[in-house]
């Protein structure tokens, strides 16, 4: 079974979609890191980040690969051209390069191919932008994740300082809004709730409630499966 969760930057969706795939024993798939991986593979090879060709020719040779780390239950270690990207992929010009890399129709046909073959492997919890609309449509259960944008820049601002990275929330905040605006607007897979999605506003919820929710959800769909 697939639960799709999608939603801006910041919504809570990582921690949620963790805990949940964790709850249920599920698998975990961020399709975000898999975005940012191409945008840090991109920077590297001095690849320019409206360059569709060869940001494509990136997206369809170098698959990206999960790993775990040794006191954790669900992978957040990524890789790609068997380098390890883990921290990398955080880094704030990360943030700004991967809206433009991602809105390449050619790069997201690309991973949205690796991201069906890799949910192929059992139960997974599937995080981004486009997995109930375009990745998995027929998921069972869609979540769209949203929470104020001031409540979300003071998370990423938090997350930031936890990991060392230099941020003020006013400058988080201007991002956050310049990529939902970005991510919302694209021509290809744009950010946007699928039809039979459940909306869920996690600003005034905690994150063990919202996780709770959608554990039960998942255990409906599973019973009337
Ligand atoms: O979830 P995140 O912030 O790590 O995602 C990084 C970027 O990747 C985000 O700005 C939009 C893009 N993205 C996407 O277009 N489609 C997805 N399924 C996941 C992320």
């Amino acid at each position: 079974m697939i639960i799709a969760i999608d939603g801006p930057a910041g919504s809570g969706k990582s921690t949620i979609a963790k805990n949940t795939a964790h709850k249920l024993g599920f698998r975990y798939l961020d399709t975000g890191a898999m975005y940012r991986a191409i945008a840090v593979r991109a920077r590297d090879l001095g690849i320019d980040f409206d360059d569709g060709e060869q940001l494509c020719v990136i997206a369809c040779n170098e698959p990206i690969e999960f790993g775990f780390s040794d006191d954790e239950p669900l992978p957040s270690r990524v890789f790609i051209a068997q380098k390890e990207v883990t921290d990398e992929i955080r880094r704030p010009e990360i943030d700004k390069a991967v809206s433009p890399v991602s809105a390449h129709r050619s790069v997201r046909k690309a991973l949205v191919d690796q991201q069906r073959k890799i949910s192929q492997l059992g139960d997974y919890v599937v995080e981004g932008r486009d997995i109930g609309t375009v990745v998995f449509p027929d998921a069972p259960v869609k979540i769209f994740l949203t929470a104020n944008a001031e409540e979300r820049a003071r998370r990423r601002t938090a997350q930031n300082l936890e990991r060392d990275i230099d941020s003020s929330y006013e400058g988080v905040l201007q991002d956050l809004r310049a990529r939902d605006q970005y991510d919302s607007s694209r021509a290809v897979s744009p950010l946007v709730a699928a039809d039979d999605a459940v909306t869920l506003d996690s600003t005034m919820m905690t994150i063990d409630y919202v996780t709770n929710l959608i554990v039960e959800l998942a255990r409906q769909a599973q019973a009337s499966e």
